[in-house]
């Protein structure tokens, strides 16, 4: 019955991509960078909150719920930063990209999210963990580091990690030379990277039909993305890893699972400005990975419609999908919009269209 009926609420709902997205109170969502779940019969939207003036996080991760997807009730801070000086989320730090998942086995909810120490720019890049009893929070951090030290990606045959264990840091200090990009696909960075646990900034979280949780991330100077395993409780990697196209800059993963096929859509590495979405799919979580053009078609497609990759939310309704896009505006942080596009499908290949105005279809 609950099913039921938060399924018919969603559809004739209109969504206005790009235009301020007011709450309960009145005031512009401040979700920015974020993902939904559902959890009962309300969808849980979580995501970065974002100051008027700075994008560093002066209060966490903000929570609304919403039974049709389209009034969000604002729940609060969902994870608070800390004010305690040299706390991992001090107030002050980077705090990006938040999403939430439940684990079954044991009744919590789990945040991940790209996590800057204060005062150490874009160079911490770590991956934080908190969790709740409840949807809406306190979430508790539990902590933050690099992630799967000392462990070599499945996908690397004995030779290639031979090869890597070859390379020579020292011939290339210079960055962006062919032979750089030769050896940061080879894997440069994860090398360097390997006893002190590879970097982990841009994320999405999946959870799998089968229970398996699996966090994907930009690594290796945000030159590699990679998908590891989190382990049964989703707190922890498990050590098993794979590299996404090496050397291919993506940031902003989404990802989905359609018709049995996994498809991820990424971003291109451009700070706060849009660029040209990618695409790629895969016949299972571990790869082979295949790059397909970018789903985004019609004017301003190649700036993805001005909007970056933060999630894909399938609907109730079988083959349904929205792609959620954050719409950056890094001068005024907390006035950043949200594009909100139904995923369409061509040949079963997801394409996506601008829309100024569009309502979910029964
Ligand atoms: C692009 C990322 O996708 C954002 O989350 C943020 O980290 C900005 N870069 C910072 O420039």
């Amino acid at each position: 019955m609950f099913m039921f009926l938060s399924t018919i609420l969603i559809y004739g709902q209109e969504f206005h991509p790009g235009k301020l997205w007011p709450d309960n109170f009145g005031k512009h969502i401040n979700a920015h960078g974020g993902g939904i779940i559902k959890y009962g019969n309300r969808y849980y939207w979580f995501g970065e909150d974002k100051d008027a003036k700075t994008t560093a996080a002066l209060v966490g991760v903000n929570c609304y719920s919403s039974k049709n997807l389209k009034d969000w009730k604002y729940e609060g801070v969902a994870l608070s930063v800390s004010d305690e000086p040299g706390n991992d989320i001090e107030k002050g730090c980077i705090l990006e990209r938040p999403k939430v998942i439940y684990n079954r086995k044991t009744h919590k909810f789990v945040m991940w999210f790209h996590l800057e120490l204060k005062g150490q720019g874009y160079g911490a890049a770590r991956a934080g963990v908190a969790v709740s009893d409840r949807v809406t929070g306190p979430y508790r951090f539990l902590r933050s580091s690099r992630v799967n030290a000392g462990k070599y990606p499945m996908d690397m045959t004995a030779e290639q990690i031979a090869e890597l264990n070859r390379l020579d840091a020292d011939k290339y200090k210079e960055w962006w030379t062919p032979e750089w990009n030769e050896a940061v696909k080879k894997g440069l960075f994860l090398k360097r990277d390997l006893a002190g646990g590879q970097m982990a900034r841009d994320m999405t979280l999946f959870v799998d039909d089968d229970g398996k949780a699996y966090h994907i991330f930009s690594s290796e100077e945000n030159m590699t993305l990679h998908i590891a395993e989190l382990s049964d409780d989703y707190t922890s990697h498990t050590g098993k890893y794979v590299r996404v196209a090496a050397g291919g800059q993506n940031e902003a993963p989404a990802i989905m699972k359609h018709n049995g096929k996994y498809w991820m859509i990424t971003s291109g590495c451009t700070g706060w400005a849009p660029n040209e979405a990618r695409m790629f799919s895969s016949n299972s979580i571990w790869g082979p990975w295949k790059q397909h053009p970018s789903p985004c078609v019609g004017e301003n497609a190649k700036k993805t419609f001005n909007g970056q990759s933060t999630y894909i939310l399938p609907l109730p309704k079988k083959h349904t999908y929205i792609f959620m896009a954050d719409e950056w505006r890094p001068s005024h942080p907390d006035d950043s919009r949200y594009l909100w596009l139904p995923i369409q499908f061509v040949d079963d290949v997801p394409v996506i269209e601008w829309k100024d105005s569009w309502k979910l279809k029964k």
